[in-house]
């Protein structure tokens, strides 16, 4: 690293410079952890500057963000970015929901939902296609992260994921199988993939949404193992980019945090039992199942020492994203996050982002 970002971020390294040095310094290296969003067709310009002072690392996009002036815009953010004292060589991540069937954010495929996918008479070669496809739909929009595939495993029909076909099988191999085949594909293209809700939202019935109201599953520790886990084990061995936690609680190994949380569920579960060792990425911050969490900043500050490497400020209000920059710079600052755990998830974050250097 050659830049004068990693010159920055050395300096933070160094002990005894003057705190308010520090903490702007401090400020870029959380920025690379913090997903903003905002409302409407068009970017606010506050978006834009904060851009410009490498504050920001990265955009999720909803529906009534696109249009055909969107790529063009992202483009400029990329542009913008690379003169930011954040630059290192590697691009915002610009993402979005492109799971297939219902759920699209973006023109184009996949067409399928997984749960025709899962159906097909060759399911393998469907969701192949689906991760491509997806692919295809993000690069034309700049875009470089797919918060997919949905790995749940649906228990009734009409249930949470089932009742929009968000859930590829029942049959957790059969989900594996296809999970896998769309991670290999749609990363093969360029675009990086989100296995989500982990450890799975395939318990839960049609109501319960972790977006609107806390979620308690009295799924049984070995059901998560032998059904839920199944198909992150296939898609791990993929080579998965990231995994993105449930708002839900699970009280068989944690009865005091949702999985997102959870130093249980994030450390021992998934990076010790399952060994993944990509990038986590949390559900949107602003959820309503974090009602008894305290306000965003707080939840940020909680999701990151529980592990969480990325954080998503999907309000669609910049403002959000600028706060948990900073309240996450300010807790490094005074020791409320630990240092060393979190400078090691920047690197993984920043290792992720080199793969997109070369593509772009
Ligand atoms: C689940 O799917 C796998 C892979 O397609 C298949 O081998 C297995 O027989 C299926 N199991 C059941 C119970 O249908
Ligand atoms: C889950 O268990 C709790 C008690 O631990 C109970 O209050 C709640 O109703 C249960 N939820 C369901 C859906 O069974
Ligand atoms: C969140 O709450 C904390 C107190 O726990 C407060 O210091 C902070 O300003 C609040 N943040 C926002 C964005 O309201
Ligand atoms: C964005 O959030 C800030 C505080 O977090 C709030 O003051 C402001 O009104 C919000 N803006 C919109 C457009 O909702």
């Amino acid at each position: 690293m050659k830049s004068t970002a990693s010159i920055a971020f050395l300096l933070t390294l160094l002990p005894g410079l003057p705190v308010a040095f520090r903490l702007e310094d401090l400020k870029v290296q959380a920025a690379y952890h913090v997903i903003y969003s905002y409302t409407g067709a068009t970017p606010p310009t506050e978006l834009s500057t904060y851009i410009e002072q490498g504050l920001v690392g990265g955009v999720i996009l909803f529906g009534d963000n696109v249009n055909d002036d969107l790529p063009a815009a992202v483009e400029g953010w990329q542009s913008a970015y690379a003169k930011s004292p954040a630059y290192n060589g590697t691009p915002l991540l610009i993402m979005t929901d492109q799971e297939g069937g219902e759920v699209r954010r973006l023109p184009g495929g996949p067409v399928s939902s997984e749960k025709e996918i899962g159906q097909a008479s060759d399911p393998q070669q469907a969701a192949t296609q689906a991760g491509s496809d997806a692919a295809s739909a993000l690069a034309a929009y700049n875009m470089n992260a797919n918060l997919a595939p949905v790995l749940d495993i649906f228990r009734t029909p009409g249930d949470f994921d089932d009742q929009y076909g968000r859930s590829y099988s029942q049959n957790a191999t059969l989900a594996g199988i296809c999970g896998a085949a769309f991670t290999t594909a749609q990363q093969g293209k360029g675009v990086l993939a989100t296995a989500k809700h982990f450890p799975g939202l395939g318990s839960a019935s049609s109501d319960e949404n972790t977006d609107e109201v806390p979620v308690q599953l009295n799924v049984s520790l070995h059901d998560i193992r032998f059904i839920d886990e199944v198909p992150y084990k296939a898609a791990i061995a993929a080579g998965l980019d990231m995994v993105m936690p449930s708002w839900a609680l699970y009280p068989a190994f944690d009865t005091e945090y949702p999985a997102g949380l959870s130093e249980k569920w994030i450390q021992h579960e998934l990076r010790g039992r399952l060994g993944f060792k990509g990038v986590t990425i949390s559900d949107a911050i602003e959820a309503g199942a974090l009602e008894a969490f305290g306000n965003d900043t707080n939840r940020a500050i909680l999701a990151s020492r529980a592990g969480m490497d990325i954080i998503l400020a999907a309000a669609k209000n910049v403002t959000q994203g600028q706060e948990i920059v900073t309240a996450l710079a300010k807790a490094l600052s005074v020791g409320t996050l630990d240092r060393k755990a979190f400078d090691e998830a920047t690197s993984r974050i920043l290792n992720m982002r080199k793969k997109l250097a070369k593509s772009a």
